[in-house]
């Protein structure tokens, strides 16, 4: 998600889920390759796996950008077909695409023979006035037919115009049920459903009814925990105990310490982590101290163990005295 799930949202993420595919912000292909902004491309190993997602319109291009992709070690390269900003729109990619599935098509074969690591896309069920009961199959279907196996789908549609970025991921109503019947049409793709899912309970229920998978967009960036502490457990089988957001912020020490050692700000990460606590004892007190003190001169890892030692204190205040969460 643009200016939010950074190389330090991801690093943080993985340390709450082993399993769970993470998913760079869009990057576009001319910055890529026309701008030569490979530090875009930065990212730890820990992330893994982790997925670039590109945005972009022109097949040589994007095989170039997916390339670099490659080359700087993602291990999927995605391609969007589900933003409506203005900015994205002018430059002929993202949701404004859902028009042209030839060219998705072409753009993703071209992409396919420049990378040996699978290529997806990430589009919506159509946009402005389209019929998304004939769109989507139909958009499905040339671009599986170019190659591509997997799909995010998120299941409203894009307006593209007289709605903000904002508005189009809100008002534009959910159609899971299309997402759905995809399924019986095309049982041979693997299909992950995307938009207004927020929790673990939901994602069970989509998997239980055929789908692949789940992608969580904002309820990840805002309640972390809530999303990824069980998710390996109860989505991908994994065995033993359940992260906890407390190990996860302990992780995060001496991540928190290299960054800073190499110029970096405290803030840069834990504006990440504002959220890691949300409905806990001590959340408003680990959020305000974060937010207040991790821009200040001279920041680092003693303010988030302080933070932190807020949160146990109170955890272990209401032990003591048996008082519900
Ligand atoms: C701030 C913000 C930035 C986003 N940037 C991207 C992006 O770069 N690429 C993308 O595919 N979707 C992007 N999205 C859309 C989300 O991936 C997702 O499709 C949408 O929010 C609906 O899912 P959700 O209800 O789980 O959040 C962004 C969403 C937000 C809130």
């Amino acid at each position: 998600m643009m200016d939010w799930t950074d190389r330090h949202c991801r690093y943080l993420h993985r340390q709450l889920s082993r399993h769970a595919l993470l998913y760079t912000e869009m990057v576009t292909a001319p910055a890529l390759v026309r701008g030569n902004a490979l530090h875009l491309l930065e990212h730890d190993p820990k992330e893994h796996p982790v997925a670039l997602q590109l945005g972009g319109s022109d097949p040589d291009e994007l095989a170039q950008a997916a390339r670099l992709g490659y080359q700087a070690g993602y291990d999927e390269i995605n391609l969007n077909v589900g933003c409506p900003s203005d900015r994205v729109q002018s430059g002929t990619f993202g949701a404004v695409l859902m028009h042209e599935p030839r060219l998705v098509a072409e753009c993703c074969s071209a992409m396919i023979s420049a990378v040996p690591v699978d290529v997806t896309v990430k589009c919506r069920i159509g946009v402005d006035d389209q019929n998304p009961e004939i769109v989507l199959p139909e958009f499905l279907s040339r671009v599986s037919a170019a190659g591509v196996g997997r799909f995010a789908i998120h299941a409203r549609k894009a307006w593209l115009k007289g709605l903000s970025p904002k508005e189009n991921r809100d008002i534009p109503p959910l159609d899971y049920d299309l997402v759905l019947r995809m399924r019986g049409l095309f049982p041979a793709l693997h299909l992950s459903i995307n938009g207004g899912i927020t929790t673990l309970d939901q994602a069970e229920a989509f998997l239980q009814a055929g789908l692949d998978g789940v992608m969580f967009g904002r309820a990840a960036y805002h309640q972390p925990a809530d999303v990824l502490c069980q998710a390996d457990r109860r989505i991908f089988g994994a065995e033993g105990p359940d992260t906890t957001p407390e190990d996860a912020v302990r992780a995060m020490l001496p991540y928190i310490e290299r960054h800073l050692s190499q110029g970096g700000k405290l803030n840069q990460i834990t504006r990440h982590m504002l959220g890691l606590f949300s409905g806990r004892p001590g959340a408003r007190a680990w959020r305000r101290m974060l937010s207040e003190g991790a821009h200040l001169a001279g920041a680092g890892p003693k303010l988030v163990e302080q933070a932190l030692a807020r949160i146990t204190d109170e955890t272990d205040a209401r032990e003591v005295a048996n008082l519900p969460e």
